[in-house]
């Protein structure tokens, strides 16, 4: 099959630059070549690995005698219906791209996710978000291959499960049986955008921007982006690796005795989202490197493989060391965000 490559190494399938190689590689562009593929990793009693823009996994060093498959189909299409309009993606598109293509339509809903990495198939496994948005708000439903039972299924959002960078998809029982081929979005025709992070209303007030348009909102969250994410094509890396713990308002209110300008958001009556950026700066991490990889200078929240050679061994140690010293420095645990794949 002339879609399927022969050991690909996953370091130029991720965006951390990190993994072993992958016996067979399987780009396809459409339901039949996907059915085929699965078909060729049946019969060679082969197990198998589904790949999206490899922007959120730390695969590990060894290699995989498996077949990874990458959905590369990226047909978008728009229907309108009553001043609001559902936006088909296929699960191959590059993410930016299809928020650009909606933003330039005017349609709202999805511009503070401007510049995320990742393809539009991969947005509902952690339900992707940044700066007041998150991919639930606007879903709708996708089509998924079931690997398992060999048919096309439909999941709407409740099936989802989604919450915060978490779905069904990354639950242990069900990680790897649904190939996603494709997302269905509502987005608003010509309505005005919403500003609720903090940090975006700081920056366009800086700016003089009082009535932000659309594009307005994208150029400020991608400049945004700029200013505190390392850009992946230039060091390998996976954004925030570990998630923002949530934790009781009392832990809170313990810390801000010994640090009363430790940063907090309050999510209900006794929870409240500390930030693991700050947590770690704080446990004195922030530009330190270990071994082969690094702690970004820049962002505190983001593991780095600064000059190519890290390991995933490395990667995950540091992680730990992190973990421990942020735990038994303010007694929170953090947890990854950042998807650790390993075959055996
Ligand atoms: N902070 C520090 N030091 C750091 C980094 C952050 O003190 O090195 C502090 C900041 O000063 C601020 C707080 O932590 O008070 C929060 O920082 P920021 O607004 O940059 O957001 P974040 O919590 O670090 C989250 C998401 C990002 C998303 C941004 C913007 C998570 C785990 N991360 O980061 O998502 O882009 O908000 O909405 O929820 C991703 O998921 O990969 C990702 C990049």
């Amino acid at each position: 099959m002339t879609f399927i490559k022969e050991n690909v190494p996953f370091k130029n399938l991720t965006t951390f630059k990190i993994g072993g190689n992958a016996r067979y590689l399987a780009e396809v562009r459409n339901k039949e070549e996907l059915r085929a593929a699965v078909s060729f990793a049946k019969e060679k009693g082969l197990p198998i690995f589904i790949l999206g823009g490899g922007s959120d996994i730390l695969i590990s060093d060894s290699d995989f005698n498996g077949v990874v498959i990458r959905y590369v189909g990226d047909g978008v299409s728009f229907e309108e219906k009553d001043g609001e309009v559902l936006v088909v993606g296929e699960a191959g598109i590059d993410w930016d791209k299809f928020v650009k293509l909606s933003v330039e339509k005017n349609l709202q809903g999805i511009e503070c996710l401007s510049g995320i990495p990742g393809t539009v198939g991969a947005s509902p496994i952690q339900n992707i978000g940044a700066y007041g948005q998150e991919l639930k708000d606007t879903f709708v439903s996708l089509t998924a291959y079931d690997i398992r039972e060999g048919k096309f299924v439909n999941f709407n959002k409740e099936d989802c499960q989604f919450s915060y960078r978490e779905s069904i998809f990354k639950k242990p029982e069900v990680r790897g049986r649904y190939l996603i081929t494709d997302i269905t979005l509502k987005l608003r025709k010509d309505s005005k955008p919403v500003v609720r992070y903090e940090s975006l209303k700081t920056f366009l007030k800086e700016k003089n921007i009082n009535n932000p348009s659309l594009s307005d909102l994208r150029e400020a969250v991608l400049e945004l982006r700029g200013q505190k994410l390392v850009d992946p094509s230039v060091i390998g890396n996976a954004g925030s690796f570990f998630k923002n713990p949530i934790v009781g308002k009392d832990t809170v209110l313990k810390l801000q005795k010994s640090y009363p300008h430790i940063p907090f958001f309050e999510i209900n009556g006794d929870k409240v989202k500390v930030y693991a950026g700050w947590l770690i700066e704080h446990a004195g991490w922030k530009g330190k490197r270990y071994k082969n990889t690094g702690v970004s200078d820049k962002n505190a929240l983001v593991i780095t493989n600064p000059e190519g050679k890290a390991t995933a061994k490395e990667v995950m140690e540091l992680a730990v060391k992190i973990s421990r010293d942020v735990y038994k420095k303010f007694g929170v645990r953090l947890e990854p965000e950042v998807q650790y794949i390993t075959f055996n």
